[in-house]
């Protein structure tokens, strides 16, 4: 089955044509970084224009790419939540015209249900159930995949998503939007001891996650640099931050796997493309004996292909929807009626 798929829920306008769920025949992005780039952040407004201006293109350039023709595709699958309202909104209006124009199904697809299906393109062997570690610009949590469609939060953050944090904090040090990579780069030179970062415990749910204590800290620490006048040494702070992400992160997982059982661990979103978190994961699951799955990558940040691989599992599931179909800007990964 070969699923047309349209992600466009923040700063990537994506189209790619999967089949099957786990082959990618083509996966095209327009990445609109550079743009937001001199704002330091995504433009909601500017994200939706150049959705609208790059989408139609993609999905062209989509099917020259594969040599596919229009009636070769079995169905649409989009991301109708979470994400920017307005730029979700182009996506599902393109696929919406699409499915009506093609006359194939319509599969709305959460977009962080789409960053776990990642995985199932790199790995052709992994099948529920396993638990999943998300780590994104909007999303932090450990979540139970029971089955393809079915899933339990075991934990959350109660306040900034991971991505934001690495974000902000890479801002405040002089980088470029959005400076998570570039900050894991300059991490890879630091002495992580150097400075000493908080690793807060919030509420009761051993799972749940805080870090806007770890965030101010570290924001705390540059700007009293500043004021003494003192020179920072960026690349151990930026290590110091990526240990201490990493150590609220991992030992969750860990308990997580150690209570539920699970003998299976993945990691998604683009915070997934940290090093030292993926280091760590990798050692934690060893040590347990417990098979550990990393996406590459070119998989761990927005992309089409990931909307595709768990649109096949949606419709499998007869998770299609009509053309009354909305966009979301917040929606649970748990799947309640649309
Ligand atoms: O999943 P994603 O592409 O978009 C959302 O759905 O939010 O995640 C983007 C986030 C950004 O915050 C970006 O800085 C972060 O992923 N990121 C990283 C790295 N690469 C991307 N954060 C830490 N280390 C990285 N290597
Ligand atoms: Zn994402």
């Amino acid at each position: 089955m070969k699923i047309l798929a349209i992600e466009s829920s923040c700063d990537e306008t994506a189209v790619a044509i999967v089949e099957d769920g786990r082959k990618i025949l083509t996966d095209c992005i327009a990445s609109q970084v550079p743009l937001h780039r001199e704002y330091g952040g995504v433009v909601p407004e500017i994200a939706s224009r150049k959705h609208i201006e790059a989408i139609s293109g993609l999905a062209e350039q989509a099917l020259v790419n594969t040599g596919l023709i229009r009636q070769d595709i079995d169905a649409v699958a989009v991301t109708y939540a979470p994400g920017l309202i307005g730029a979700v909104l182009v996506g599902v209006n393109f696929a919406k015209a699409a499915a009506l124009a093609l006359k194939k199904p319509l599969i709305p697809v959460h977009h962080i249900r789409g960053h776990i299906a990642a995985n199932y393109l790199a790995f052709p062997e992994l099948e529920p159930p396993f638990l999943c570690l998300i780590v994104s610009g909007g999303h932090t949590m450990i979540v139970d995949v029971k089955n393809y469609t079915e899933m339990e939060i075991l934990g959350t953050t109660l306040d900034d998503a991971a991505g934001e944090c690495f974000d902000k904090v890479a801002r405040v040090l002089g980088m470029p939007y959005p400076g998570g990579a570039a900050l894991d780069k300059a991490a890879a030179r630091g002495d992580e001891k150097k400075y000493t970062l908080p690793r807060p415990k919030p509420g009761e749910n051993p799972y749940d996650l805080s870090f806007s204590g770890l965030k101010t800290a570290a924001l705390n620490l540059i700007h009293h640099a500043e004021q003494v006048g003192e020179t920072l040494d960026v690349d151990s702070l930026c290590a110091g931050f990526s240990a201490a992400v990493s150590d609220m992160l991992v030992p969750r997982v860990e308990l997580a796997l150690q209570a539920t059982g699970r003998k299976k661990v993945a990691i998604a979103g683009g915070v997934a493309a940290n090093s030292r978190i993926r280091r760590d994961v990798t050692a934690m699951a060893e040590r347990l004996g417990v098979e550990v799955f990393i996406p590459p990558l070119s998989l761990c940040g927005d992309n089409g292909a990931m909307i595709g691989a768990q649109g096949y599992y949606e419709f499998l599931a007869g998770h299609t929807a009509g053309m009354e179909l909305n966009a979301y800007a917040t929606k649970s990964i748990l799947g309640e009626s649309l």
